[in-house]
């Protein structure tokens, strides 16, 4: 096989590929995301999920999980139920960050999985496709997944660590998982299944914090409920993520949820 294609993202690429925000936009047709993350062990990755949901593009941000009396306190714009299934009509999913991996939070990912729309699967998700033997789903399904492993979870689903070779990593893990791959690190990747990367430079060691995947994942949800297609959708949250942790830097040591307050300023500039 030749060279895959692979470039580096840039500022200009997002000016490209963000959606617009024409005149007669409302909350409906600027796209719905669902977030179905967290629990009552942990409640704080579904409020760090949900934050980024709502710097993003979308109009509107459903949660559907064990958190909800904490995601309305910190987000009340925030529509909530206890279950994906009761959760209304969505355009993408956001699943699994704090999620557990008990049979409740098997069930609420193939409920997550069973919808239509494009999924953004994380953390206990990712941990549930692995030993439920659920990454079969994934092959016979027609709207986009993105995954967004670090490298452990990289190796769990993979079966050998990403290695020196990033790129290849992510491209072959797209392969077989006909997914998109966001390889998170340093330097975070991306790879699609047609053999397609991308290299992000904005990471930032500010980012080295608990939590902040899931400020990711949340955003990368919201851009693809807007409509940009999954491989776009994840260099843009990866280049605007790493961006608002340069920018939450700038106010001394940085926690998670300054990264979600941080992507609004850096998204504004998109303007
Ligand atoms: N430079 C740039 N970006 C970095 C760096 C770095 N040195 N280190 C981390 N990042 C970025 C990654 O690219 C990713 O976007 O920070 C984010 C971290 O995301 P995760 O690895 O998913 O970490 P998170 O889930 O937020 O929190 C750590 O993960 O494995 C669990 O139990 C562990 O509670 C812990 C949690
Ligand atoms: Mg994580």
């Amino acid at each position: 096989r030749g060279t895959p294609a692979l470039r580096v993202t840039e500022w200009s690429d997002l000016e490209q590929w963000w959606p617009e925000l024409g005149a007669a936009s409302e909350k409906y047709t600027r796209g719905v995301v669902g977030v179905a993350t967290g629990s009552a062990t942990y409640p704080g990755a579904a409020v760090l999920s949900v934050g980024g949901a709502l710097a993003g593009p979308t109009g509107l941000v459903r949660y559907a999980g064990g958190a909800r009396a904490e995601v309305l306190h910190q987000h009340p714009s925030v529509i909530t139920t206890g279950r994906v299934g009761d959760a209304g009509r969505v355009q993408a999913w956001v699943c699994g960050s704090g999620l557990g991996t008990g049979d409740d939070a098997a069930a609420e990912l193939r409920a997550v999985l069973a919808a239509p729309v494009p999924v953004v699967l994380d953390a206990d998700a990712l941990t549930l496709l692995v030993d439920g033997s659920l990454a079969d789903r994934l092959r016979g399904r027609d709207a986009p997944i993105v995954v967004t492993p670090h490298d452990r979870e990289f190796t769990r689903l993979c079966g050998e660590e990403p290695g020196a070779d990033r790129v290849g990593a992510a491209l072959r893990l797209a392969a077989w998982m006909n997914a998109v791959v966001l390889l998170k690190g340093d330097r975070t990747v991306i790879g699609t299944p047609d053999g397609r990367a991308y290299v992000n430079p904005t990471g930032s060691p500010a980012l080295a914090t608990g939590g902040t995947g899931d400020v990711l994942a949340g955003l990368l949800g919201s851009l693809l409920a807007a409509g940009v297609p999954a491989d776009r959708a994840a260099a843009s949250a990866a280049y605007l993520h790493g961006l608002a942790g340069r920018e939450a830097a700038r106010g001394g040591p940085v926690t998670a949820p300054d990264v979600a307050t941080a992507l609004r300023p850096v998204i504004a500039r998109l303007g």
